[in-house]
């Protein structure tokens, strides 16, 4: 758990723990000659919630994915899957379980001498399913994905985003209790990405279904994934709800993993820090939760008499959490000033860090 930013997340944590776990992964680990691909994962996906994945290239994540649908055996642990260890189970008895697991793919992976509707009913012809109700379904999963008119179509006519929409048709075929995506929105245009997230999330609030997704787009997990994970060298490292692991990323990994979508001092302002105290000193104060929605400013200003400005930052929302990173300038060399307001800061559940000194005021 997060050292900071605590107070709502334990009772999210706790309402979570007693739903029924559709995947729990115990102690996974799986070696590649001298690769521990997977080295002790354990893991659980609870109904209904999407879980989000990331690590950098290498990581695992492939591997647990396929650790997940039968497709890799671990060499030792357990992979549960709505409480039965498919481990234990036979080629024979995996099919049907392989069944409750739909998956997208970057690639889309339709069959492009099929039609549209043929693609989606794929799973239910591979069931035995009478001819008439594949085709029932088929209408119905387009029309969930708003495709109804392309049922006739054949994949090569359709746009990335559609290929897409295709495919989660196709994934949603068998009423499968757990969707997989393995970098479903890798390949498609940020507009195209926005509008696919959606249509996941709605699904995922209209059918209940829980989603375990793997990317390396922070921006998909921040706008889909209610936790996410943080794996790396086959461990995890990190985990929690988004909005508390983005707010205050504990590993380093995580951070370089962040990188991009987190605030930063603006270039021109960051060129200009040095090390040693100078005019004034730049500090940067990440909040989230309560600090981001009280008067954590106006407070500073009683507590703390003196001038302090905010040069740069804000408060964004991940989950309907304020989530933000306040960049201050505190004017003057006065240590012991400096250090009360760090003190009051930090009694506020803030992370504080002093990046430098700017020699003339900002
Ligand atoms: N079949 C295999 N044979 C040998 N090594 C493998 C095999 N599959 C995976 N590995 C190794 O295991 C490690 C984890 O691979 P994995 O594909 O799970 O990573 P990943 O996190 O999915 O990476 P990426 O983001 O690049 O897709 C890597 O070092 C990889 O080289
Ligand atoms: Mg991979």
């Amino acid at each position: 758990m997060n050292q900071h930013f605590t107070s709502t997340v334990e009772t999210a944590e706790q309402a979570g723990a007693t739903q029924q776990d559709v995947v729990r992964l115990v102690e996974l680990k799986r070696r590649f000659g001298v690769t521990a691909a997977l080295d002790g994962i354990s893991l659980t996906v609870r109904k209904g919630e999407i879980l989000g994945i990331i690590g950098r290239s290498g990581a695992g994540k492939s591997t647990l994915i396929r650790c997940l649908n039968g497709l890799e055996r671990p060499d030792s642990g357990g992979v549960f899957i709505e409480g039965r260890e498919i481990g234990r189970l036979g080629e024979r008895d995996l099919q049907p379980l392989r069944r409750r697991i739909g998956m997208i793919f970057q690639h889309f992976n339709l069959l492009s001498a099929k039609t549209v509707e043929d693609n989606v009913a794929l799973p239910l012809k591979i069931e035995g399913r009478p001819k008439a109700e594949r085709l029932a379904r088929a209408a119905e999963l387009l029309d969930l994905v708003g495709l109804s008119e392309k049922a006739k179509a054949y994949p090569a006519l359709l746009s990335g985003g559609q290929k897409q929409r295709v495919g989660i048709a196709r994934a949603l075929a068998a009423r499968p209790a757990l969707l997989l995506s393995d970098e479903a929105t890798s390949a498609l245009d940020p507009e195209t990405t926005r509008s696919i997230l959606a249509l996941l999330k709605d699904i995922n609030r209209r059918l209940g279904l829980t989603i375990l997704l793997i990317t390396h787009e922070m921006e998909v997990i921040r706008s889909i994934a209610d936790r996410v994970a943080v794996i790396d060298a086959g461990r995890i490292v990190e985990e929690g709800p988004v909005w508390s692991v983005f707010a205050d990323p504990r590993s380093e990994i995580t951070r370089s993993l962040l990188g991009a979508i987190r605030p930063q001092l603006p270039a021109e302002l960051a060129a200009r820090l040095l090390p040693a105290a100078g005019a004034e000193t730049i500090l940067r104060v990440d909040v989230a939760g309560e600090a981001a929605s009280g008067p954590l400013l106006s407070d500073l200003a009683t507590a703390v008499p003196g001038a302090f400005r905010l040069v740069h930052g804000g408060i964004d929302h991940i989950q309907q959490q304020p989530v933000g990173t306040l960049f201050l300038s505190v004017p003057g060399s006065d240590a012991n000033r400096l250090a009360d307001i760090i003190t009051f800061l930090k009694a506020r559940q803030t992370r504080v860090e002093v990046l430098g000194h700017v020699a003339n005021p900002v």
